[in-house]
């Protein structure tokens, strides 16, 4: 069974063995034909979100993905590329830090059961970058907070014990909630089923609820109709 990989400078192919995951593949062809292929790889297990590369155009956890043959494997896309398969993680994982996606005032509050079931999912975000790398408005702005930042800012927003879910929502406003398209890639990629789509829609509401608006709603002109004569003449 063949793959090819995309390296520094070309689209490289390797005979691999079948029936095994996309990572143990890689770790093959590093110990039996190529040592310096190089790609990132932690847990094996689908919890350290490390190993997300993109399959066929399409995000993958590679110690989850089971080869057929034929895949073309690439780096996560809008990630400066290191070598090979190993990509730059920072830029992306700032998108966090801009969103100020954690408690900023806490306050006394009973979590019940229900209550911490509400962002249970959300909670789950192993960091894999997929639904970053799959999201499209980052081919045109590179400063967009991002899915996995807002579905963050989301879970906070919620939490009972947040004394001021306004300073976050007031923060994803420029390059956030509203530059999204709701094109719903990143829900489509996420491994662990997280529906940050879903997320931003609800961060819209609260920003409604806070004073805030869409600035691209706010920005467009329906223009003046042309009666032919002055519509308020004699009122
Ligand atoms: S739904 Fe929004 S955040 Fe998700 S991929 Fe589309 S534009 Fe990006
Ligand atoms: S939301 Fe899903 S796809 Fe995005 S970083 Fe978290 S686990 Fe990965
Ligand atoms: S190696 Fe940790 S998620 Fe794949």
């Amino acid at each position: 069974m063949k793959i090819k990989i995309q390296r520094d400078k070309s689209i490289e192919e390797f005979e691999v063995s079948p029936s095994m995951t996309l990572l143990a593949a890689l770790y093959e062809i590093k110990e039996d034909q190529d040592a310096s292929l190089t790609f990132m790889a932690g847990c094996r297990a689908s919890v350290c979100g490390t190993c997300a590369v993109r399959v066929n155009g399409k995000e993958e956890l590679a110690c989850a993905y089971k080869i057929k043959g034929d895949e073309l494997v690439e780096p996560l896309q809008y990630h400066p590329v290191l070598r090979d398969l190993r990509v730059d993680k920072n830029r992306a994982k700032e998108t966090l830090v801009k969103t100020t996606a954690w408690l900023h005032e806490s306050k006394e509050a009973t979590l019940t059961h229900n209550d911490e079931k509400l962002t249970e999912k959300q909670t789950d975000c192993i960091l894999c970058d997929s639904c970053y790398s799959a999201c499209p408005v980052y081919a045109v702005n590179p400063d967009f907070l991002g899915p996995f930042a807002l579905t963050r800012a989301y879970r906070y927003t919620t939490d009972k014990r947040e004394g001021d879910a306004k300073a976050i929502i007031d923060n994803i406003q420029t390059n956030g909630v509203w530059d999204c398209t709701l094109c719903g890639e990143c829900t489509a990629v996420c491994p662990k089923g997280i529906d940050p789509k879903m997320d931003i829609t609800m961060l819209r509401g609260t920003s409604l609820q806070f004073g805030h608006s869409d600035p691209n709603f706010a920005t467009q002109s329906f223009g003046t109709p042309d009666f032919g004569f002055d519509p308020n003449g004699g009122f």
